[in-house]
């Protein structure tokens, strides 16, 4: 078989999210028909990261999707000085540089710093150093052609700052990521939020991780105010959810703004995706116990984003019949009937895992967090089925002890049901109090929980 011929793209990351950033690299460029090559080297901390990639088009593709890239260039040059850096320009072959330098053609060169300021003279040299490169056509500093970049890297610490670059980068601007929706889509001028709405750059990274394309169905069983529909949507998917509770679905009850006391009459889902004018991808947010799931057999899924609740904003809980309620009663555990029980932890992801396996399109993704006790955590205690492959698993500290991970698994089988085990149980511990506010340590109690699903 032919060698596909590969060239090389740099990637300018932005410092935010690190774990997130490669999972999210790696999911665009497999949903562009590409592959990240595992000699592709990337320093988890560095914003700088070199793709080998058969064409322009796939990296446009790319671009056209993260959030975790601020930009790409055609790789020209690079070295770890800027001698180096010089004979590798040398040696990139001049075919390919030509169509770009053009006398009848404008240009402008910029230059990006990490971890380093540089002054105007230092600049100006920088660009003067290049004056080797065979340059024909005019500088026009305000609506250039075409764009090169020299990129220095400084490294991470900003207590340490060498004198000297560690790399040096020079290319050709092709595209900018999606940062922008990052603002455009914040919360903070959303129509409708709850006390827990995602976040918009983690929806996007979530929509991402799970290969979210135009025209798929992506699902979200705890839909609460539709946060991660709203990403979905915007890439061109159709989007529904469940919640078990009424008010969030039906847009009613207290509102989660400091100043407002009830939600207005078009707060909900429907009114947030319409604020984007994404309200022809809506299919429908029904109430409903996820611990019970209402699809016929057969429905599919081609993703399943979503962010269960885990007892530190939100309580969890599931429908019960009158009959488990009295039992729990009886045994003392609740000092009234209630019309809702505790949802364990466990037990949400045991249902999660098993819903997926069986709703998920062969091939489809679940992207989903999991809370972390931290001190305890070991990779064991990922949630394990036997249909499901782990994709990516990326941790966001939330304090000193906890943590939430977010966890991408794809179906790789078609669907068995995973029966729980009693025996081999590993243990899970989370800092967890209902009624505590996140970040407030001295109201959180610990408890303890098993996942017996694990092998
Ligand atoms: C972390 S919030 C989801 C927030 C959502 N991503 C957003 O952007 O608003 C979890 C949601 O799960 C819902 N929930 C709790 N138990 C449930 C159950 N058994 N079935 C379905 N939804 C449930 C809660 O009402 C809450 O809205």
């Amino acid at each position: 078989m032919a060698r596909e011929r590969l060239t090389s793209y740099l990637l300018l990351l932005a410092q935010e999210h690190l774990e997130f950033r490669l999972p999210e690299i790696k999911s665009l460029l497999s949903l562009c028909g590409g592959h990240f090559s595992s000699q592709q080297q990337i320093h988890i901390n560095s914003p700088f990261c070199v793709l080998n990639i058969p064409s322009e088009e796939m990296a446009r593709g790319l671009m056209k999707r993260t959030v975790c890239a601020k930009s790409i260039f055609e790789l020209w040059g690079q070295g770890k000085s800027a001698e180096e850096l010089y004979a590798s320009l040398k040696n990139y072959p001049l075919e390919k540089m030509v169509p770009y330098l053009q006398s009848n053609s404008t240009y402008k060169i910029c230059i990006h710093t990490f971890n380093k300021t540089l002054t105007q003279e230092e600049k100006i040299k920088r660009i003067n150093d290049l004056e080797f490169l065979p340059f024909e056509g005019k500088v026009n500093l305000k609506k250039p052609e075409h764009i090169f970049w020299i990129l220095e890297d400084y490294g991470v610490d900003p207590n340490n700052i060498p004198e000297e670059p560690l790399g040096s980068y020079f290319g050709r601007w092709i595209a900018d990521g999606q940062r922008e929706l990052i603002e455009s889509y914040s919360i903070k001028k959303r129509h409708f939020i709850g006390n827990t709405s995602m976040d918009a750059c983690l929806s996007f990274i979530m929509a991402n991780h799970g290969r979210v394309k135009a025209n798929d169905v992506v699902f979200d069983p705890f839909v609460g105010t539709g946060g991660l529909l709203i990403s979905s949507a915007h890439f061109g998917a159709y989007v529904c959810g469940t919640d078990i509770d009424y008010n969030t679905v039906h847009g009613l009850g207290k509102a989660s703004r400091k100043n407002q006391k009830w939600r207005g009459p078009d707060e909900n889902i429907k009114a947030n995706l319409r604020q984007y004018g994404l309200e022809k991808y809506y299919l429908d947010a029904l109430v409903s116990d996820a611990s019970k799931p209402i699809w016929r057999k057969g429905m599919l899924f081609d993703a399943i984003i979503t962010d269960p609740p885990y007892g530190i904003r939100e309580a969890t809980r599931r429908t019960g019949s009158q009959k488990e309620t009295v039992k729990a009663t009886e045994r003392g555990t609740e000092n009234h009937i209630s019309i809702s029980l505790n949802y364990h932890l466990s037990d949400i992801f045991f249902d999660l895992l098993n819903f997926a396996a069986e709703y998920l399109m062969m091939g489809g993704r679940l992207v989903y967090w999991l809370p972390i006790y931290k001190p305890e955590y070991t990779e064991k205690i990922i949630p394990w089925h036997p249909c499901l492959k782990l994709i990516s698993n990326c941790e966001q500290m939330l304090s000193s002890h906890t943590s939430r991970r977010l966890i991408t698994m794809e179906k790789v089988k078609e669907f068995e049901q995973l029966q729980r085990k009693q025996n081999d149980k590993t243990s899970y511990s989370f800092l967890s109090s209902p009624n505590s506010s996140l970040g407030n340590n001295t109201e959180k109690e610990e408890w303890k929980m098993s996942l017996p699903w694990r092998r």
